[in-house]
C-alpha cells in the first residue's frame, strides 16, 4: 500500500492504494465521489469518465499512480452548484433515463466543448460515440450538447 496525493475537485487529497488500484475505485470508494459509474471496467463504456487537465479519462483503466500530477475533475467538481452550461442544457432537454451512464456522458459534453465551442451536428455524433447508454437517450444527448455550445458561445 502506498500514499498518494492527488488533486481532487480543486482540493488536495491523500489516499493509500496499490499503485495499479484504478483512479475509479480511489474516487468511490476512499474519497465516496460517486457520482463517477463503474460500467465495464475495460475502457470501452464512458460510465466512469472524469477529466485530467480537462481531458475526458476513463478512470476505470488510470492507475492511481500515474494520477498525481494532474487535476482531477468529477462530476461533483463540474460546477459548485449544478449550473455548467452542459448540466443546464441536460436538465432542459431531460436528457436521463435510468442516468446510470450520464455523468460520464457529461464529462465527455463538457470536454469535448471546451476543445470545439462550436461543434457542427456531426462532430458532436462523434464525439459522444464512445459514451453508451443503455437506455438509448443518444438524441437527446447530441441535443443537449448542441444547446450547451449555444449556451457557452
Ligand atoms: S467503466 Fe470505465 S469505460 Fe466503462
Ligand atoms: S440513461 Fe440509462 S444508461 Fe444512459
Amino acid at each position: 500500500m502506498n500514499s498518494y496525493v492527488l488533486k481532487v475537485n480543486g482540493k488536495s487529497v491523500t489516499v493509500n492504494a496499490e499503485e495499479d488500484t484504478p483512479l475509479l475505485w480511489v474516487l468511490r470508494d476512499e474519497l465516496k465521489l460517486v457520482g463517477t459509474k463503474f460500467g465495464c471496467g475495460i475502457a470501452q463504456c464512458g460510465a466512469c469518465t472524469v477529466h485530467l487537465d480537462g481531458i475526458a479519462s476513463r478512470s476505470c483503466v488510470l492507475p492511481v499512480s500515474n494520477c498525481e500530477d494532474f487535476e482531477i475533475t468529477t462530476i461533483e467538481g463540474l460546477s459548485n452548484d449544478g449550473t455548467h452550461p452542459v448540466q443546464e442544457a441536460w436538465k432542459t432537454i431531460d436528457v436521463p433515463q435510468c442516468g446510470y451512464c450520464q455523468a460520464g456522458q457529461m464529462m465527455t459534453a463538457s470536454s469535448f466543448l471546451k476543445q470545439n465551442p462550436n461543434p457542427n451536428a456531426e462532430e458532436i455524433r462523434e464525439a459522444m460515440h464512445g459514451n453508451i447508454c443503455r437506455c438509448a437517450s443518444y438524441n437527446r444527448i447530441e441535443k443537449a450538447v448542441a444547446l450547451a455550445a449555444k449556451k457557452m458561445s
